[in-house]
């Protein structure tokens, strides 16, 4: 049979390496490849991290790309894809406007998806903005439905979703995490070379589009009087690539000694920063599963999640997006022992590592017949 994975985020690529091992493993499978560069820089790296080679790459990303522009690009782009190709299944991920335009394209093409990481949801349809509504499309429109946890399963069902198109696989970030955190890797010569990592450091993250503006203003500027007022404290901040949250950035920390920008980091320095830090601050979803694989606490820079798995098992903690809540809870993270000690407890509800090898069974079972 053939499959085609379509993705085109950081996230995404991660997120689906491990899968495209597992997959090219399989002889009865052939894989094949579609990135449409929804992201460019920031997806490149994982495809030299993960040694992926696409076989399309429709490189939509532009500088300012609206929600259309992106829809559009992705709709306009496989469709001759699907035509050549004809592949038995398409395969996507989670929840960006690539995953959604994807799973749309596919179904114009009558042609089956699977949905991976499929299954969450916040309940709020504008947070995350356009996430929750771009998974639950996907959702309709798949075949079938890869869950990573009972929870996301659950949801599923709840929705209508026949019990046997759904298989609960665990999250492939988990696989990937544990490949890159396996491997050595040094942090010079990535702009982190005065971090003083004897201190105590907060690895912070930040891009989510219902955060921009007065929320991510709000956000940095309690952080940077937290590190005003605890001057044993450094934050280490990769920028996203987005101009709109740089510039904020830049702004509300000024010239503070005690915050380290850099680029986007590789996913395998990454990885070594997130063992590295004492505690992780961020509105992004897959940092949510990977901290407490890694026994960190995380702050999640929302006022709702998709991922309550972690705030169920006590690793994570909702900081909302407002300097009231964020400077509260950084605080009672950085001064109250207690409860610092239980958040950091190593309980990991996302998976054990074998995702990818479980999607692929299923595919088999499914569709190589
Ligand atoms: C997208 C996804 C979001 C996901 C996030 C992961 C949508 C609507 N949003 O948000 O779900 O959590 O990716 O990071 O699908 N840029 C670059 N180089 C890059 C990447 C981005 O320059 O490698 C800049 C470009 O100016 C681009 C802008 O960032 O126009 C925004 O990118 P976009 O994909 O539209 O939104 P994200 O906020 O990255
Ligand atoms: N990540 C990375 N380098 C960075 C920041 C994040 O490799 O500088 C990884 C992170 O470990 C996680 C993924 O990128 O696996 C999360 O991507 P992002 O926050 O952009 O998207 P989200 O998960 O919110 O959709």
């Amino acid at each position: 049979m053939k499959t085609l994975s379509v993705f085109g985020t950081r996230p995404e690529a991660i997120k689906m390496a491990p899968l495209l091992q597992s997959l090219n493993q399989q002889p009865q499978i052939q894989s094949i490849v579609a990135v449409t560069a929804q992201h460019r820089e920031m997806l490149d790296q994982v495809l030299q991290l993960f040694d992926i080679h696409p076989d399309y790459d429709l490189n939509l990303m532009k500088h300012g790309q609206t929600l259309e522009d992106i829809t559009a690009a992705v709709l306009q782009g496989l469709a001759p894809i699907m035509e050549a190709e004809k592949p038995d299944l398409v395969l996507v991920h989670g929840d960006t406007t690539t995953t959604m335009a994807a799973s749309l394209s596919a179904y114009y093409h009558h042609i089956p998806c699977g949905h991976v990481e499929a299954g969450l949801r916040s309940g709020d349809k504008y947070a995350p903005y356009p996430e929750e509504i771009n998974r639950r499309i996907t959702g309709v429109l798949a075949d079938i439905h890869f869950a990573p946890t009972p929870l996301a399963a659950k949801n599923l069902k709840t929705e209508g979703v026949a019990e046997q198109n759904i298989f609960i696989t665990g999250n492939t970030v988990i696989d990937a995490l544990l490949q890159a955190t396996n491997k050595p890797c040094s942090l010079e010569g990535l702009g982190l070379d005065d971090v003083d990592w004897e201190k105590r450091v907060i690895l912070l993250t930040c891009h989510r589009r219902e955060n921009w503006g007065n929320p991510m203003k709000e956000i940095f500027t309690a952080l940077n009087d937290i590190l005003c007022h605890n001057k044993d404290v450094e934050i280490v901040f990769p920028l996203h690539k987005n101009p709109k949250v740089r510039e904020i950035a830049y702004a509300s920390f000024g010239n503070n000694k005690q915050i380290h920008f850099c680029e986007p980091l590789d996913y395998l320095p990454f990885s070594h920063v997130m063992k590295r830090s004492s505690l992780i601050i961020t509105d992004s979803g897959g940092l949510q599963e990977e901290a407490p694989s890694l026994g960190k606490p995380v702050l999640v820079l929302r006022t709702v999640t998709e991922r309550p798995e972690a705030i169920e098992a006590g690793t994570a903690m909702l900081a909302g997006n407002n300097y009231q809540t964020v400077y509260e809870t950084t605080a009672l993270l950085l001064n109250d022992k207690n409860t610092y000690n239980q958040m950091a407890h190593a309980i990991n509800p996302y998976g054990d590592g074998h995702a990818a090898e479980r999607i692929s069974k299923a595919i088999l079972t499914i569709y190589a017949k």
